[in-house]
């Protein structure tokens, strides 16, 4: 049965893999982002490549609550929403030479991934599929292990999806993280790529390689899964052993 699936940051990385999925799966996908030209860009390519056209886009800024409020209605004049991915994110580039700068890339990272996951969810959460919604917030190792506002940020996430799979297991919705490890063929990534930041990071792993954005799709896509409903409130490391499992 055909889906309909809400993506963040579904126009590039691991997100476009997540949505490129769905598709491929027979879902209606909605990718979320800034940058309308990338999520046109990228909608085209996976619609080119299924059976029908099975993803469209809505451009906003999800830290900001009256863009989040005109996407949410938008997309859910087309009916209830069964899987929303909370994928949208990134780390901030602030410097550390004053306590202002330092409260800038505080907020710019919380913003970024807690409020952009915060904000969709709770205008999406009324029209949620019940029973039978997922939510999936997208974490990283460094909300298991930090470091930094990056980190912290991400670790939001898991305690703020602890609290929402309690309260909606009782209505049929899951809600579950996926904390990916280093995948550099990204947008987080672009620009950053010198062998002092990817040799350590693949030498951390146990399986001494990155990761692709499909190897974090397809845990997405299990977590989404109709099958899947009785996993809820976990973290689901996809990190190549760079961190053994652990909450
Ligand atoms: N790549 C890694 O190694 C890695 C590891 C662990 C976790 N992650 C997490 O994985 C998620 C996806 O990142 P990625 O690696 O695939 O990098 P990416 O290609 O940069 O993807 C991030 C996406 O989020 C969107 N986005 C960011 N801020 C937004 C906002 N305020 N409103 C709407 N959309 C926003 C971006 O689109 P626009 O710029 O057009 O808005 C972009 O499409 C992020 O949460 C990231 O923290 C990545």
């Amino acid at each position: 049965m055909s889906r309909r699936v809400v993506v963040s940051g579904g126009g590039t990385g691991i997100g476009l893999a997540v949505a490129s999925r769905f598709a491929s799966d027979g879902d209606q996908v909605t990718i979320i982002g800034r940058r309308e030209e990338v999520l046109e860009r990228s909608a085209k390519a996976i619609n080119s490549g299924v059976d029908a056209e099975r993803v469209g886009w809505e451009a906003a800024d999800l830290v900001d609550p009256a863009e989040v409020g005109r996407v949410a209605a938008a997309v859910t004049s087309h009916g209830p929403v069964d899987v929303l991915v909370n994928n949208a994110g990134g780390v901030s580039s602030g410097g550390q030479e004053s306590l202002a700068d330092i409260e800038a890339g505080w907020l710019a990272d919380f913003r970024s991934n807690v409020l952009t996951a915060v904000l969709l969810t709770e205008a999406l959460l009324p029209h949620l599929s019940r029973p039978g919604g997922r939510i999936v917030a997208m974490s990283s190792v460094a909300g298991v292990r930090g470091p930094g506002s990056y980190g912290a940020a991400k670790s939001a996430l898991h305690a703020w999806m602890f609290g929402l799979a309690t309260a909606l297991g009782s209505e049929g919705i899951t809600a579950n993280v996926v904390a990916p490890g280093f995948v550099p063929d990204t947008g987080f990534w672009e620009g950053r790529l010198s062998p002092e930041i990817v040799e350590p990071r693949v030498e951390s792993t146990l399986v001494k390689r990155a990761g692709t954005p499909d190897e974090v799709a397809e845990a997405v896509c299990y977590l989404a899964s109709p099958l899947s409903g009785f996993t809820t409130g976990q973290i689901l490391q996809v990190n190549g052993g760079a961190v053994l499992g652990r909450g």
